[in-house]
């Protein structure tokens, strides 16, 4: 579908926002309809009028773009729903273009469906719609700056898509070397360099913990290293994702309800690789490395088990309490080779979907935010508003790092007890992050928000592209 600045263009439909619960916005001769069909200008409200070919879209708080990315989202919802081939879609801001940027990031990412396993997939008539200069404000609205917010929401939102869609597939049709191919194509078709390590590498480099968490699958782990490198970048960051295709629990095998969705385990994964493609597609000046460890936790004969002592990459010993934190021993071994391997960092992000606890502590819809500088915490928090997510902090403290000891290997791979998961398991992973990076690294647990089983905000039922918008603005701000 088309979306894009057309002043000129004859639509089937037009989009009205209402800004405020006052009804701001609407037509004054629609005013008395409206109220007639109970419209209230609520977020998430709206009013067809077919055969005046209006559709009206409550926008709650006109100060708030997350409003506008939501009516934008719900106008979408009801739009392909319809037998119409375009809309068009007033300019709504009051100066810069802001709303114009939430509204087409609300439309690219509301019209997301996934038909892949779908036979007959729903036909859909809209093709087109447009942003037109009619200025509800009344001001001149500067075609170019709208023309570029859309341009810049299209690509991010193109970028969450992918990510969608690779977390969406099937765990049969998303193995890891299924993932590595994506970010080998992903690569070629964005100048990135892209190096895919093999079993036998991660034997030779020592990378016991994540070796040991794939060896019951028949689909081998990889490691997968992107490199996005503009000359003269201001910055260089890692991004490290975790990216299980499918996480059944391992020998702790998981209880069948919460076994299902777990192909969405590799979502750190996939949103590494789609933020990289979308920083080199927006040429951002800053050098990206996306690391990506992709894996499949399984049960079998040469399964890792309870009782084994793992040695990572930097040497540290590792007894597994249960195979089902198995993410956390993916990602040491991919922290230390991202601190290796490549050059002199400044930032090291983590992006996972790594505990239930984080989903308890926060709901659903938020991701947990955890690290020891408070600068990059706060920057990160900041970001994720800017790009429309929920992010909040799960601050360390002495005494959970304690519940990590283990009496036969250097530390356990999980706490004895289950209070404060999300931020063991990120006290974990900091025992991976070399002295000199403590203040680099941040860990974003995405656990809650990457996959929703139902419709939210301006995601569909299922994959969200978590943390994509986030990293995004916050790579454009560094
Ligand atoms: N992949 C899961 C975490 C998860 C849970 C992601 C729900 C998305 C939704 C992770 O590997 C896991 O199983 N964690 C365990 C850790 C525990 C064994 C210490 C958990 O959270 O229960
Ligand atoms: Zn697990
Ligand atoms: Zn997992």
């Amino acid at each position: 579908m088309k979306i894009e600045f057309n002043s000129g263009a004859k639509a089937d439909i037009r989009v009205i926002f209402t800004l405020n619960k006052d009804l701001g916005g609407a037509f004054v001769s629609d005013r008395a309809l409206l109220e007639k069909v109970g419209f209230d200008g609520a977020d998430e409200s709206t009013a067809l009028f077919a055969e005046r070919g209006e559709l009206y879209v409550g926008v709650e708080d006109e100060n708030d773009p997350e409003s506008f990315r939501i009516a934008a989202a719900k106008a979408i919802g009801v739009l392909k729903t319809l037998k119409v081939k375009s809309a068009s879609i007033a300019s709504y801001d009051k100066s810069g273009a802001d709303r114009a940027k939430a509204i087409a990031f609300g439309l690219a990412l509301g019209a997301y469906e996934f038909n892949e396993y779908k036979s007959k997939p729903k036909e859909r008539s809209l093709e087109a719609i447009y942003f037109n200069a009619e200025n509800y404000y009344g001001a001149k609205t500067d075609e170019n700056a709208v023309k570029a917010a859309i341009g810049y929401a299209l690509v991010v939102a193109e970028g969450v898509n992918f990510a969608r869609d690779l977390v969406n597939r099937t765990p049969e049709d998303m193995t890891p070397s299924a993932l590595a191919n994506e970010a080998q194509k992903a690569a070629g078709e964005h100048q990135l360099k892209c190096e895919i390590k093999d079993e036998s590498y991660l034997q030779q480099n020592g990378m016991g913990a994540m070796l040991a968490v794939g060896r019951a699958s028949v689909n081998p782990p990889r490691l997968i290293h992107l490199i996005y490198k503009p000359e003269k970048a201001k910055k260089t960051v890692a991004i490290v994702g975790k990216g299980l295709t499918y996480d059944s629990g391992g020998l702790s095998l998981k209880p069948a309800d919460y076994m299902s969705t777990m192909k969405a385990d590799m979502s750190g994964g996939a949103a590494a690789i789609a933020i990289i493609k979308t920083a080199a597609r927006l040429g951002l000046n800053i050098e990206i490395h996306a690391v990506i460890g992709a894996a499949e936790n399984m049960i079998g004969g040469k399964a890792y088990k309870p009782d084994d002592v793992l040695r990572a990459k930097n040497g540290k010993t590792i007894e597994v309490k249960n195979t089902d934190a198995e993410g956390r021993l993916v990602l040491a071994d991919c922290l230390c080779y991202a601190q290796e391997n490549a050059p002199e960092l400044d930032y090291i992000i983590d992006l996972a979907t790594l505990t239930g606890a984080c989903v308890v502590a926060l709901g659903e819809y938020t991701s947990g935010v955890m690290g020891f500088n408070d600068d990059l915490k706060r920057s990160l928090l900041q970001s994720a508003k800017n790009g429309g997510e929920l992010a909040a902090e799960l601050p360390f403290n002495r005494h959970l790092k304690k519940l990590l000891k283990s009496e036969i290997a250097d530390l356990s791979n999980c706490a004895p007890v289950r209070y404060g998961g999300a931020i063991t398991a990120a006290l974990f992973l900091s025992e991976f992050i070399e002295e000199k990076n403590r203040d680099k690294w941040a860990h974003l647990d995405i656990a809650g928000p990457s996959f929703v089983e139902k419709a939210w905000g301006v995601n569909p039922f299922g994959a969200s592209g978590a943390a994509v918008r986030w990293a995004i603005d916050w790579l454009e701000r560094l």
